[in-house]
């Protein structure tokens, strides 16, 4: 029985097996590669999506769990907080790999959405579940800052 699922607004009929993990029906059925896999154990925030608006690990996540869900991934993401993030990253030129960016971006998001003036403290919570090998959580923290203050 196929599941129907709701990713960036739109509607699919996915036939995988209800315990696949969502991040390889967007991946890999629905050739949405922009969320990206990096452990495979919900540790390191790669793979972050929105699930009815939360920043959820799609790893760890069955397909069943989410058919009743709005799910956004980083391609369907818009917004005043997405275009204030995506100039921010831009003004402190934060990727260096790039691979962890996406599951930054959408916490981020999450986080502007939130609360739209978080001080360091609040960054640093709602950013400690996205690990960034390069370590550039100093840019990633200025660029947040700089964000939330470009928001009307
Ligand atoms: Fe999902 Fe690391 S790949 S948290």
């Amino acid at each position: 029985m196929p599941y129907s699922l709701s990713v960036n607004g739109q509607v699919h009929l996915v036939e995988d097996e209800a315990q696949t993990p969502l991040l390889w029906v967007l991946r890999d059925t629905l050739k949405m590669t922009g969320t990206k896999y990096g452990c495979g154990v919900g540790q390191c925030g790669a793979c972050t999506v929105h699930v009815d608006g939360q920043p959820t690990r799609s790893c760890s996540l069955p397909l069943i769990a989410v058919a009743e869900s709005e799910i956004t991934t980083i391609e369907g993401m818009s917004g005043a907080e997405t275009r204030a993030v995506q100039d921010a990253w831009v003004r402190h030129d934060v990727p260096q790999c790039g691979f962890c960016q996406s599951g930054q971006i959408m916490s981020a998001v999450a986080l502007l959405r939130a609360n739209p003036a978080p001080d360091d403290r609040d960054i640093d919570t709602s950013m400690s579940g996205n690990i960034c090998r390069c370590g550039t959580y100093n840019r990633i923290r200025a660029a947040i800052r700089d964000a939330a203050q470009s928001l009307p």
